[in-house]
This record gives C-alpha cells, structure tokens and sequence, in this order.
C-alpha cells in the first residue's frame, strides 16, 4: 500500500499550474458518447477516476484513448447501455453516465451508487427528473433499469435542490430528446458552464447555464469537437491551502480566477495576500493566519464544500476561533479526527466544527477517509512540525495528478513510498 511521507515546516515558493478539472472532465466524458463523432478533449487530469470513466465510455462500446493529458472519444455506435455495478460502487460519480446514455440509447442498466465516504448519495432528484422526460424507471435487488420506449421528449424541471449532478444529467438527457427542456433552480456551479460550452461546441442548442435556469432545446444529432477542459478550482484552492499553512508565497499558472472569488475572498480573510488576473493568481500566506469567525458551505457562488476540509486544516493554526458549518453533506467532518491527532482543537456537533488555533500541529501516522479529506491531511502536515505517514492515498489519487511532484517542485519534503 502506497503512503506520503511527509517532513512539514518547509516553506512552499515558487509557480504550480493548475491540473483539468475533475468535475468537469467526468461530465464532458460522459457528453462525449452522445457524438458519434471523435472528440478530442485537452487537459484531462490524469486520475483515477478519469481513468474509471474512461473503462466506463469503453464499456459501452466507445473508443477511447487517453495520452499525455488528452483523451479522444469515439462513440460511433454504442454496444450495450449498462453502467458495471463494479464501476458504480468504486465511483459515485459514475452515475453521471445515465443520462448520456438515456440520451443516446434510450435505456440504460446501472446498480444504485453506493453511498460513500460522505454519507448517503441520494439520486431522486435525477430519476425524477427522467421520469418526467418520459423514462420508465424500474429497481429490483438494488438495479435499475431505465427505458424511455417513446424516446425522451423535454420537460420542464424544477429542482428542489441545486444539484450539480442531477443539472448535469438532466442536461444529457435533453440535449438530444424531442423538443424544450427547461430546468429552474439549476445548479450554478462553473463546471456546468464548462460542460453546456462542450456540448455548444457539439452542436447542442443551450442557453442559461451558470444562472438558476438552463433551457435546452433538442436537436437531432450532435458532432464532435475539439475542448480544452477548464481547470481545477479545488485543486488550486488546495495549492494555495499549502502555501498558506508553509508561510510560503507561490503564483498559480492557468488558474480559473472568475471561478475562484469564494474561496479567495476566505484567504484573504485569514490575511493572506491575493493578487490576481484571469488565470493567475499570487499568494502569500498571512503571517500568522487568522480565523474566520463564520464560514457556512453554500452552493456556488458561495464558499464551496469541496473547499471545507483544506480550509479546516489551514484554520488549525489560525490566530482565533472559527466555526465551520457544512450545509452541503452530511457528513464531510472525517477529516477532523486525524487533525486532532496531530495536534488541532476542533470539536463537532452535527454540520458544525469549531476550531481554536494551536501554535502548531505536530506530525503522526494518519489515513486518508475521502477525497478532500485526505488533501486536508496533506495540507497540515505540510505545516507540521515533524515527520508525517499518511495512508490510504487512493482517495487522494482520484482527484490530484502527480500531488507529490507538484508540491516537491516548490519545495515540499514529501515522497510517495
Ligand atoms: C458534485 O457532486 C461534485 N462531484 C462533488 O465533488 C461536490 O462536492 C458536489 O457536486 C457539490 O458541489 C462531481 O462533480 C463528480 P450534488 P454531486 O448532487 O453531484 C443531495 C469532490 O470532492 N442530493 O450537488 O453528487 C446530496 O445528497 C466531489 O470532487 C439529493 O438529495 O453533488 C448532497 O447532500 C465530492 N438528491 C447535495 O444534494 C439528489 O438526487 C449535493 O449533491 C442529488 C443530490
């Protein structure tokens, strides 16, 4: 099993550009099969979870191929329309192939993703919205099966929740089904910009994406194209979370700045320095870094939940108390336990952390619980003083391309063993 070994209290310094989006290249994957025609898609991170889509994209009958940071797909036919019930538990996300594939095929076999790491995942509000698109939704033994024997015809949807993957599905389904789709209360997040971009450029008649409502109007068929996907904002955030906890001062290359307001508007309240243009950002850490009275997880715009647990873990040595409440997940606190083993004062009470900054966390053997978990991990130890092991890398490598190499590049005591 592999591990980061980690030597904290260097100070970070120097540029990093910013990886593909992981959010924005599953959606544009699984775009990819309603185009018959080859796409070829530019700065796809190179990560596991990327590499599970693309397993999923060959699966169902499509070329793909992923080299140096490009993936080309090819789905001229389609050979079957089941998403693997391997594929659904060992990634959550994969959900987001449904839709897509109702759009192509009109029916669709998948297992019902397993929760995960940050409790339950429900899907409701994407089989809802496909029923009313005109799909048959049937479950046994934990399997659905989805058939829309009429086709799918457009609907007007309102989400009880802003939902970035229900937005996201409810867009696949749409772009090729008969007539108009309108979706209120659509999430605003800016992958799902960046996914209504791909499908323009495919042929896909969109309007309204990145505002509460998206109206799509269904056309025949789609082509190809060329995309360059847009980069990772949480990534970055977490680049920059790095830095603040090292006392280091770095410049982020091919950054998303427009996307990244909430999260910068945070370390500048911690009294960090952000200066910033379009795609870079230069930061220097605050010295000392200051707490930040209330901080509430909201839909994009706000401050996003993937951004909370390396927030967390820079406010662990923050001058001050601050109080974290997480309103996105149920239960996306996991992290707090091996930060307190390390050092940190944070207690939690349901969605709410209160943490009290210590002089300094100190290194220890800890393990990674999820995604941004482990990242929250990576940033304090980073800061620590003394050696850390932190287990269980697989969650870090579904969302960080080389985390190792980047943060060695400016300065990092770190080896992945
Ligand atoms: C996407 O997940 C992201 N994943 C998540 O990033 C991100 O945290 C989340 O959006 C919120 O921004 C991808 O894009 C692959 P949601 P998604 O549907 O689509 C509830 C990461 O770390 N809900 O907006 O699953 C749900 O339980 C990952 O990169 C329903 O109740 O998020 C949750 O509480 C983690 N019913 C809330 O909405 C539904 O049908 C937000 O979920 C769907 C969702």
């Amino acid at each position: 099993m592999q591990k980061f070994v980690i030597h904290g209290g260097k100070r970070l310094e120097g540029d990093i550009t910013v990886q593909g989006a992981k959010n924005s290249a599953l959606p544009i994957l699984s775009a990819a099969m309603l185009c018959p025609e080859e796409s070829i898609l530019e700065n796809c991170p190179e990560l596991s979870d990327v590499y599970a889509a693309c397993r999923i994209l060959s699966s169902a009958g499509c070329d793909c191929r992923m080299q140096n940071h490009t993936v080309t797909v090819k789905a001229d036919s389609i050979r079957n329309s089941e998403i693997p019930e391997d594929m659904m538990q060992e990634m959550r996300s994969s959900i987001i192939f449904l839709g897509a594939m109702l759009g192509r095929t009109g029916c669709c076999r998948l297992g019902y993703p397993g929760g995960c790491e940050l409790g339950s995942r429900p899907i409701d509000l994407h089989l809802q919205a496909f029923r009313k698109m005109g799909v048959k939704i049937q479950e046994e033994n934990g399997i659905l099966t989805c058939t829309a024997p009429g086709g799918l015809h457009g609907a007007k949807i309102h989400l009880q929740f802003p939902s970035v993957g229900a937005t996201e599905n409810i867009m696949l389904a749409a772009v090729l089904a008969e007539g108009e789709t309108s979706i209120t209360n659509a999430a605003r997040e800016p992958e799902i910009s960046d996914l209504a971009n791909y499908l323009r450029n495919c042929g896909a008649n969109i309007t309204g994406e990145g505002s509460s409502t998206i109206v799509i109007q269904g056309v025949k068929e789609l082509h190809g194209c060329t995309y360059r996907i847009m980069p990772d904002r949480i990534v970055a955030a977490t680049w920059l979370a790095a830095a603040a906890v090292t006392g280091g001062t770095i410049r982020l290359l091919e950054a998303d700045t427009p996307s990244m307001e909430g999260i910068l508007d945070i370390w500048e309240q911690m009294h960090c320095q952000c200066s910033y243009t379009e795609k870079t950002i230069c930061f220097s850490a605050g010295k000392p870094l200051h707490a930040v009275r209330f901080l509430k997880t909201m839909p994009y715009p706000g401050f996003p939940t993937d951004a909370q647990a390396i927030v967390t873990a820079a406010l662990c040595t923050a001058k001050g108390t601050s109080v974290i409440e997480e309103t996105i997940f149920e239960n996306r606190f996991r992290h707090v336990d091996a930060l307190v083993r390390m050092g940190a004062d944070i207690r939690t009470a349901g969605r709410i952390a209160v943490i009290r900054g210590v002089r300094q966390l100190h290194g220890a053997p800890v393990s990674a619980t999820d995604l941004r978990g482990g990242a929250a991990l990576l940033t304090a130890a980073l800061g620590a003083q003394g050696e850390t092991v932190l287990t269980e890398l697989s969650h870090i490598d579904r969302g960080y391309d080389s985390p190792e190499k980047i943060l060695q590049s400016v300065g990092a005591d770190i080896r992945r063993v």
